[in-house]
């Protein structure tokens, strides 16, 4: 934490605004007061825990705090919290007054790992998950694993899904040790620095960084179905299990192989696989903004560590394999 006051201090910031829910206002805030005195002035914006948040109602409340304190270009807004709290307190300093500094300070292990870095910034709009965002990159992601001694487990486990996606899209040696070994951060250094190399060849989403979509197509319509009860991750985890059945349908997986993930992840996520009624999936399939031509182009694993990019596939194809999925869990 020492950094990140020597950061605050160095930039002359003329107002510096802590987001957070009220969980990390409660876990989070004070440690990082006490170890990072800088901040005892800081004004906090507190927002309801929860994707309900990354709406414009929030947003807008954010944009009129600011503006009531005659918030100018100069100020920065530290995200203190989970991905909710970077992708909208990123989406909120990227577009007032065209674009305020802001940094993420990440207290889940889905936001360590995955949310608070690559520069994607979201909320959600009428019902479709991310659908108004920005490319925009904090200025600085400070990572701090002791905030996940107050993570509730079920949370964790929501984070371990986008450390088994990126190993499996990008590195067989990473999945192995996931799989078979007791955590530690260095795998949350080990994510970041596999992510940061799809993102720094491809920032924009329009080659490799689409590998990082693969669970997601399929999981982000499982989210949709039942955005209060089902976590991020876990409909990520049954999005990739859906995505390698097609896979296999589409014979470019081993079914040895998709059987071998899907049956770790279905262990794994036992309690917590999302049930849902497939047919609650097309509408929300169907409104996919990465759609195009009426076919959905997923990201589908080959093996592991290895993913292909811009495959087709129908919605009655992803339904399909949803069926093959609840069938089997
Ligand atoms: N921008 C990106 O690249 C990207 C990537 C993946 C996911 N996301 C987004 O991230 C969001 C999910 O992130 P999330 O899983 O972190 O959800 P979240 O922000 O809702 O956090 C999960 C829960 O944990 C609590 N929490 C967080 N840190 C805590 C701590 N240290 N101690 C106690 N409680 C704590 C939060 O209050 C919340 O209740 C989704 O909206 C998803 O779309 C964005």
């Amino acid at each position: 934490m020492r950094s990140l006051s020597a950061f605050i201090v160095k930039n002359k910031f003329s107002a510096v605004f802590l987001m957070c829910d009220e969980n990390t206002l409660r876990c989070c805030v004070p440690y990082i007061v006490r170890e990072c005195p800088v901040l005892k002035d800081a004004e906090i914006i507190e927002i309801e825990s929860g994707e309900a948040s990354k709406c414009i109602d929030v947003c807008q409340g954010i944009w009129k705090t600011l503006a009531e304190y005659g918030t100018d270009r100069q100020a920065l807004i530290i995200n203190l919290g989970g991905g909710v709290v970077s992708d909208l307190g990123g989406f909120c300093a990227s577009v007032y007054k065209r674009g305020i500094s802001f940094i993420n300070i990440p207290t889940s292990l889905l936001a360590m790992a995955d949310a608070s870095v690559g520069g994607k910034t979201a909320i959600d709009f009428e019902g479709i998950k991310n659908l108004i965002g920005t490319f925009t990159m904090p200025r600085a992601v400070f990572v701090n694993p002791l905030f996940l001694d107050t993570l509730p487990e079920r949370e964790f486990n929501n984070g371990m899904a986008e450390l088994f996606k990126i190993a499996l899209v990008t590195d067989k040696q990473f999945w192995k040790d996931l799989t078979g070994k007791k955590f530690t951060p260095a795998f949350i250094e080990k994510s970041i620095s596999l992510k940061n190399a799809i993102v720094s060849e491809d920032p924009y989403d329009n080659g490799k960084r689409l590998v990082l979509n693969y669970g997601h197509t399929v999981g982000h319509a499982i989210e949709a179905t039942d955005p209060s009860l089902i976590l991020h991750g876990e409909a990520v985890v049954a999005g990739m299990m859906i995505e390698n059945n097609i896979a296999v349908k589409k014979k470019i997986l081993k079914p040895a192989t998709a059987l071998a993930i899907n049956g770790f992840l279905s262990n794994f996520y036992s309690k917590v696989l999302p049930r849902f009624n497939p047919s609650d999936l097309i509408e929300f399939l169907e409104n996919d903004k990465k759609r195009s031509g009426g076919v959905h182009k997923l990201s589908l694993l080959t093996a592991v560590g290895h993913c292909r990019t811009g495959v087709t596939a129908k919605t009655a194809d992803i339904i399909a394999a949803a069926e093959t999925y609840l069938s089997e869990i």
